[in-house]
């Protein structure tokens, strides 16, 4: 560690070869990755299998724990043919190497592997890769990219997730084969530091409605209102900006979907995890030669509608296809979106103006907007939803659009504020013929499955549809599983 350093934290990331030292020089904190430390001999025995083994390594078909396998079997006959003088600790070493150059992500494999990381950036050549760090939030790293390295690192990405990056096309957007979501950019081109990417890493399971209470993003009553929103066929967009969690609220919520309605997906990444049977998921496809071959979202959503979907989400919507969400919403079918914008005005200004030109008149069509935002609480980078609004019509007299907040956020507090009248809530009351204190006690039910669940950790996303579908086929059996407090044995019968 250099002068003048202390050291505040350090963790395994790959026990017992890698561990993260965090370092305070005073002025910040700093990310450290110590790898295990190689010999001269050692350094030049690597270089060697890593070459020789260029050519007889084929671990296509092989399961992960065969691929290891398979790996240290070639590389112990190659340790054997160059009869190399090495110790138990310098193979291991050597094997860790090649499994993090040959399976894994190289120099950043370590930095996949910490748990406490959720974005990656490398912004240039010389530069230091930075993280986000769920505790330490912005930090520089010891990981530098030379140019050519990089330039060769950031092709290597993209083919293992499947696409190309080349000069002629030097942006690239991938999902990694964990599903972590991948930006990268190759030469000086677009990026005049040089090759760039981004990693923002895919964490397990998807979110459910239990964790975003769990987070404090959203209340227990505004997903009791979701759920029954949701159950009903209304539509939602998910408004924000970059990183606020709109996608993920969208795949949250659509749990709630119920099970056997039939969802259609459409997305440019494929970033949405769902557990219903009837689901077919759409990703468009970028034609390399320009033109012929290309699948546009506008392509797949029209392609979509005739396959009678009750449900359709669009990861996000920017061009013309929202047009063609906007008329399947006012032909009867239910359509959850996200849309870059910080505020409702401004998701209608983008909706009606161009790329997107919806008509005025067809806005009507749309039930609810949730605007999510990344925000500080007590300095720790959270994501809530700041407002929730209703779309009840237009104006007769102005011909404007008419908004009703029912949510918002207090940031003084941290907690929701009920604002209005829901218009939704009483639209479903009407059209399934409730009374007021029916559509309360299905709201209060909910939440009281809602609160349950999370008290005892059922947070994971098959465990919530599980238990959304239960309550559709059966509510007073799922309520009486929680009032006998066995609800996790019940839906466990259905696994
Ligand atoms: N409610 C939340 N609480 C904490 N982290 C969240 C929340 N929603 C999303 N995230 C995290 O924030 C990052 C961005 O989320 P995402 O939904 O992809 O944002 P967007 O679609 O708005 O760009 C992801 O790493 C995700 O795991
Ligand atoms: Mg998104």
């Amino acid at each position: 560690m250099p002068d003048g350093y202390t050291e505040v934290e350090r963790y395994w990331v790959d026990e017992p070869y890698t561990f993260v030292s965090i370092i305070d020089d005073t002025r910040m904190f700093h990310y450290q990755v110590a790898e295990p430390s190689l010999t001269t001999y050692e350094k030049e025995i690597l270089e060697r299998v890593y070459e020789d083994l260029q050519d007889v390594l084929t671990l296509k078909d092989t399961s992960k724990a065969d691929k290891n396998a398979v790996l240290a079997d070639k590389t112990l006959s190659l340790f054997e043919r160059y009869h190399a003088l090495l110790d138990v600790a310098s193979m291991h070493r050597i094997m860790y190497y090649l499994r993090r150059n040959f399976r894994g992500y190289e120099k950043i494999d370590p930095l996949l592997l910490d748990p406490h990381i959720e974005d990656i950036s490398c912004d240039g050549v010389g530069v230091p890769v930075f993280l986000y760090h769920t505790k330490y939030r912005n930090i520089m790293t010891n990981v530098v990219f030379e140019e050519l390295e990089l330039n060769s690192f950031v092709i290597k990405m993209c083919q293992k997730s499947g696409k190309q990056i080349s000069i002629g096309e030097p942006m690239v957007d991938a999902t990694m084969s964990d599903g972590s979501r991948l930006q990268a950019t190759l030469g000086r081109e677009v990026t005049t530091r040089g090759s760039s990417f981004t990693i923002r890493k895919f964490k397990g399971d998807p979110i459910t409605p239990i964790d975003l209470i769990s987070f404090g993003t959203c209340s227990i009553d505004i997903l009791a209102y979701f759920w029954l929103a949701i159950e009903n066929g209304k539509s939602i967009i998910f408004a924000g900006g970059t990183a606020s969690g709109k996608t993920s609220i969208l795949n949250a919520v659509s749990l709630f979907i119920p099970s056997l309605a039939k969802v259609i997906s459409i997305e440019d990444t494929r970033e949405l995890t769902l557990h219903h049977e009837n689901w077919i998921a759409g990703v468009t496809r970028k034609s390399f030669t320009g033109g012929a071959g290309e699948v546009s979202m506008y392509d797949l959503l029209k392609a979509s509608l005739r396959q009678r979907p009750e449900y359709i989400l669009v990861g996000e919507v920017r061009g013309e296809e929202a047009l063609t969400l906007f008329q399947a919403m006012s032909t009867g079918h239910t359509t959850y979106s996200t849309i870059h914008a910080g505020d409702v005005q401004t998701v209608v200004n983008r909706l009606e103006n161009d790329p997107m030109n919806v008509p005025h008149a067809m806005l009507q069509s749309l039930d609810i907007v949730c605007i999510q935002v990344q925000t500080y609480v007590n300095e720790v980078r959270v994501r809530r939803s700041n407002s929730i609004v209703e779309v009840t019509g237009l104006d007769a007299r102005t011909g404007n659009i008419r908004i009703n907040e029912i949510y918002h956020w207090d940031p003084a507090v941290d907690t929701f504020k009920q604002a209005g009248e829901s218009y939704v809530l009483n639209s479903i009351m009407q059209s399934r013929g409730w009374k007021q204190d029916k559509l309360v006690s299905e709201l209060t039910n909910r939440g009281k499955i809602l609160e349950y669940m999370r008290g005892k950790g059922m947070c994971d996303y098959i465990s919530v549809s599980l238990v959304v579908q239960a309550y559709f086929l059966n509510p007073e059996r799922v309520l009486e599983a929680v009032r006998n407090d066995n609800l996790q044995e019940m839906i466990s019968q259905h696994l």
